[in-house]
């Protein structure tokens, strides 16, 4: 008899497995795909930071070596090897996964979980024929999410691809055209934009990325990416796509008129729907909210006893590091440890260059709820180091309540920001003041001084501005 039965091994599932058998739990991992570690390490957010990281080294070479004094002559692209390096670097990931359930005396089964009561779960190969029963005390569903499909524009896997496909290119496209300027369409159409192909971004909402960044983040985000080669077609709807011999349409409404537009490719990045299917949950009668959600209490409970759910299948945002951080808070609230998840003051970083990065809430979130508040903002240029790599756009925003001046969001759109945003979140975790990071010494020369500064400047009084 297993304390937990975890079902998926992405980031949620893993991590809430690892942290069972810290606490002497006797646990196992399901998982259907052959290797472990979910979307996150074999189709998400590390192939594409591999391609990210590798695509920029490139445009580097190409366009920023110089000023340094660094002459290389003719940058030449060998896709074939950018693609290898993530492949190695995936690998090496999810075989770490193998090794740390191994250390950590994790079962990890291979094959798709399937809850017959509260305490069994059936192992199943793909055609559905049991393979194995375990019977436990507790179940966590950690099973992750899809891609969504756009009726009318179904994937092929050729020519109309979702992100896992985008990530296999062979070759790089000729012209690219994404539909929604979310986060995958904004990552993946930076990569390819960078190697060299024409990308060009449908986005059904007036704003890039929607309302998950600060206003002042996405615009300026959204003249950068236009400067480096983006298109932006906003205010589009998209309504369907054919492909004819090797050419994909896209037809979309814009302007009151429906308008086509050609390309070899199509990537389809308009969001990712929670995964429940074959997971047996009529079998203990636990039901999906109205987007295919399960719903959960603080402590990740279903409505039905000793069933747990945390991660992508559960409502809110869709992040790698959340999932992890539920998985704990989780399976410690199962042994009696007291946790909760802060949802306030989890980052958000957007991994294009510039990259973008957000805690708490934006300003047009304080503007609706009628809060009091003061703003402080300092720029990279104004910052020695930033000057130093030679990439001074963007800028720290900090927005402090304007009786308590407690940081209630931070925002960030420049280099490094996804590293600079751990400091406000750890800041907000602990109720910190815009003060107190004013008064915390920082190294210099740093880009973490461009967040003292702009803390400094919620109370009106940069030094170096
Ligand atoms: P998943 O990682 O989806 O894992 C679920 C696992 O469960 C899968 O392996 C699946 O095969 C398995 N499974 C499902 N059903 C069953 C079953 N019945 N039996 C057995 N196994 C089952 N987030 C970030 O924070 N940062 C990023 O940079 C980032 N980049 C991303 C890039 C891309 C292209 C994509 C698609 C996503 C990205 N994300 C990123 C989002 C991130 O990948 C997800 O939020 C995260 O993986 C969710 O973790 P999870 O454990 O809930 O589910
Ligand atoms: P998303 O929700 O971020 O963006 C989808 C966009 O598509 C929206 O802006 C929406 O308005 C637009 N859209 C929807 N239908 C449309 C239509 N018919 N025509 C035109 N535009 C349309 O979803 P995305 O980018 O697919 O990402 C899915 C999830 O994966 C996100 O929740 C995200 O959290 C996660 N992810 C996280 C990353 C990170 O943390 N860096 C990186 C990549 C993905």
């Amino acid at each position: 008899m297993y304390d937990v039965v975890v079902i998926g091994s992405g980031p949620g599932g893993y991590i809430a497995a690892i942290r069972a058998a810290q606490l002497d739990m006797k646990v196992a991992c399901v998982e259907r795909y052959p290797t472990f570690g979910g979307t996150c390490l074999n189709v998400g957010c590390i192939p594409s930071k591999a391609l990210l990281e590798s695509s920029e080294r490139f445009v580097e070479a190409n366009e920023k070596f110089e000023a340094h004094g660094i002459d290389i002559g003719e940058v030449s692209l060998n896709f074939g090897q950018m693609q290898n390096h993530k492949e190695e670097v995936v690998s090496g990931l999810v075989n770490g996964v193998k090794y740390l359930f191994d250390k950590n005396e994790v079962d990890g089964i291979h094959g798709w979980g399937r809850i017959a009561d509260e305490n069994t779960v059936e192992v199943t190969d793909d055609d559905g024929e049991v393979q194995q029963t375990l019977e436990t005390k507790n179940i966590i569903i950690a099973t992750g999410s899809k891609p969504l499909e756009l009726p009318g524009a179904e994937f092929d896997k050729e020519c109309i691809v979702d992100s896992t496909g985008a990530l296999e290119f062979e070759d790089v496209p000729d012209h690219l055209v994404v539909i929604g300027a979310g986060v995958i369409g904004l990552e993946l159409g930076s990569v390819y934009s960078r190697l060299g192909a024409d990308v060009t971004v449908l986005e059904y909402m007036p704003e890039i990325l929607g309302g998950r960044m600060d206003s002042d983040v996405a615009r300026q985000a959204q003249r950068i990416f236009k400067k480096q080669g983006l298109e932006f077609v906003l205010e589009a709807e998209v309504t369907g796509a054919e492909v004819d011999d090797g050419t994909v349409v896209t037809t979309y409404n814009h302007d009151g008129e429906e308008k086509t537009i050609e390309s070899d490719k199509l990537l389809v990045g308009i969001g990712r729907r929670p995964f429940t299917d074959n997971l047996g949950l009529e079998n203990i009668g636990l039901e999906t909210n109205d987007g295919g959600f399960i719903e959960v209490n603080d402590h990740f409970e279903t409505d039905v006893d000793g069933v747990y759910a945390i991660g992508d299948v559960i409502p809110g945002p869709m992040l790698a590091h959340l999932a992890e951080h539920e998985g704990v808070v989780c399976v410690e609230r199962i042994n009696g440890i007291a946790g909760h998840v802060n949802y306030d003051a989890v980052p958000d970083v957007v991994y294009t260059h510039p990259e973008l990065a957000s805690v708490g809430k934006t300003e047009a979130e304080l503007k609706e709820a009628g809060v009091d508040y003061k703003v402080g903002k300092f720029p990279y240029k104004a910052n020695g180091r930033a000057r130093a790599i030679g990439d001074t756009e963007g800028f720290t925003k900090i927005l402090a309540d304007a009786e308590t001046d407690e940081i209630l969001g931070a925002h960030i759109i420049g280099n490094q920001a996804g590293d600079l945003i751990a400091e406000l979140a750890v800041a907000m975790e602990f109720a910190s003041s815009s003060e107190d990071i004013a008064r915390s010494s920082h190294a210099h020369p740093t880009l973490a001084e461009i967040v003292k500064e702009a803390a400094l400047d919620v109370s009106d009084r940069t030094l170096n501005l």
